[in-house]
């Protein structure tokens, strides 16, 4: 009745494929919030942490998750299931922390050039083959929402990466945008320099980095 209250009921298979995947350990936590597009689920076993993403079209993610397995260090995925006229994306936990949770100390200049270099390695992964995305002239495999909770770090280095379902093979400005959007969004203009710089983006005017960030939209 709560659950239902809330609109957070889950449909009964994927309670079951989330109890399978927790390898029959009872639930010991779980806790769910309002994400961007949907609602996100974190569900804790005794031993293993699941992820239960529900949202209109998953689809596209769930197909990303599968190619970029053992390109980029993405969720294991566990399956998709639709219910509630949704889908119902399920992944195992992946290790480390959010760039935007409050746990990581870094000051607003070592976050964009962190941002920066942990972007020039992800675009320089071979994209050959990605069914997604087009392959142009200057067209690198990128994230596609490149902002800080979506980049999860661990001692320091790049962990996981989530929400990939705009990923595929595109041009390099588009995870460039949401870099420069997602530092002043965190912390107030003056950092998308650092950010370009430690990626390796020729210099640009304020005005064009202006221009960049607004290539953004959300
Ligand atoms: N498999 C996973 N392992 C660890 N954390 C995850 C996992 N899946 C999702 N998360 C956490 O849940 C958050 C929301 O998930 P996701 O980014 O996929 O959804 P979203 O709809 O884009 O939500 P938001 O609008 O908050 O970005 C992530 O930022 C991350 O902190
Ligand atoms: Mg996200």
């Amino acid at each position: 009745m709560k659950d239902e209250a809330t609109g957070l009921r889950m449909p009964d298979v994927v309670r079951a494929a989330v109890r399978e995947a927790l390898g029959g350990d009872d639930l010991r936590h779980e806790f769910a919030w309002m994400s961007w597009a949907g609602t996100v689920w974190r569900l804790e076993g005794k031993t293993r942490v699941v992820y239960v993403k529900r949202a209109a079209h998953l689809e596209g993610e769930r197909d990303r998750l599968a190619w970029l397995g053992g390109r980029w260090p993405v969720p294991q995925l566990i399956g998709l299931f639709h219910g509630f006229g949704d889908d119902w994306l399920l992944t195992h936990a992946v290790r480390g922390q959010p760039l935007n949770d409050r746990s990581i100390p870094w000051t607003p200049e070592a976050m964009a050039a962190r941002l920066g270099e942990i972007l020039r390695g992800l675009h320089s992964t071979d994209g050959t083959g990605c069914p997604f995305g087009e392959a142009g002239p200057g067209h690198v495999l990128v994230h596609g929402d490149y902002c800080l909770p979506n980049v999860l770090v661990e001692d320091g280095e790049l962990s996981a990466l989530v929400d990939v379902g705009g990923a595929g093979l595109g041009d390099p400005q588009v995870d460039l945008a949401a870099g420069v959007w997602t530092l002043q969004y965190n912390y107030g203009p003056g950092h998308a320099r650092a950010f370009l710089d430690s990626y390796g983006w020729k210099p640009m005017t304020d005005s064009e980095i202006e221009k960049l960030r607004r290539r953004y939209a959300r």
